[in-house]
């Protein structure tokens, strides 16, 4: 059942801004450790990259059940077709990738032989057992996913400012409600 809105909820609004600093924060990390040295430093910012990731990833599961209960707000009728389905095909590829970006580093470190250990405490199970090849693998499936989903992203901000400085149209405020309050 889905449920039609006006606005986007609270929670929704919420989501998608920690998502979008989780991946702010993990992605640059993970392009800095990756270029270091083997020290116990390293090891460390590979558990924080972990867990940033992993938060992503369970934060992405809650976002997509949010999007199968909740149609988002209309898009202004002043969209041409083509961008409607331009908007529409850059949301489900963004949706995908939230989750299969962190799902590759997870069943990366699985294969590397290195356990996910959530903040240190919760261990995450491996998907797959130790294997060099996979491991390898995975790790430059993760590099190019994590690539693209930054690209997008970068098409995804473009896109929210076009509309609201050069349409004039209300997309961002309905992510950035103090844009509303304030009459930005
Ligand atoms: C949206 C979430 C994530 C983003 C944006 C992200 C991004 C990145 C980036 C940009 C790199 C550097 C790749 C390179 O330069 O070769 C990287 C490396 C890595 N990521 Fe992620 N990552 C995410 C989630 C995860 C998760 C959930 C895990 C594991 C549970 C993980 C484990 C790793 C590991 C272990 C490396 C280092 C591999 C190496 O240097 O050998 N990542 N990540």
């Amino acid at each position: 059942m889905t449920t039609k809105s006006a606005a986007y909820t609270r929670a929704a609004i919420s989501l998608h801004w920690v998502i979008a600093l989780l991946i702010f924060a993990a992605f640059p990390l993970g392009v800095y450790m990756h270029n270091l040295l083997l020290s116990p430093y390293k090891l460390r910012l590979f558990n924080y990259h972990k867990w940033i990731g992993m938060t992503v990833l369970a934060l992405a599961i809650i976002r997509v059940v949010w999007r199968i209960v909740y149609r988002p707000p209309a898009l202004p009728a002043t969209m041409a077709r083509w961008e409607r389905s331009a908007a529409f095909a850059m949301h489900i590829l963004l949706y995908v990738l939230i989750f299969v970006a962190p799902m590759t580093g997870w069943l990366m470190s699985s294969a590397t032989g290195f356990q996910t250990v959530l903040f240190g405490v919760i261990p995450i199970p491996d998907l797959v057992g130790k294997d060099k090849e996979l491991g390898q693998f995975l790790l430059e499936l993760h590099r190019n996913l994590d690539y693209l989903l930054i690209a997008l992203v970068g098409v995804h901000i473009a896109a929210a400012l076009k509309h609201h400085f050069l349409a004039h149209d209300d997309i961002l405020r309905q992510m950035i409600p103090f844009l509303r309050k304030s009459g930005m």
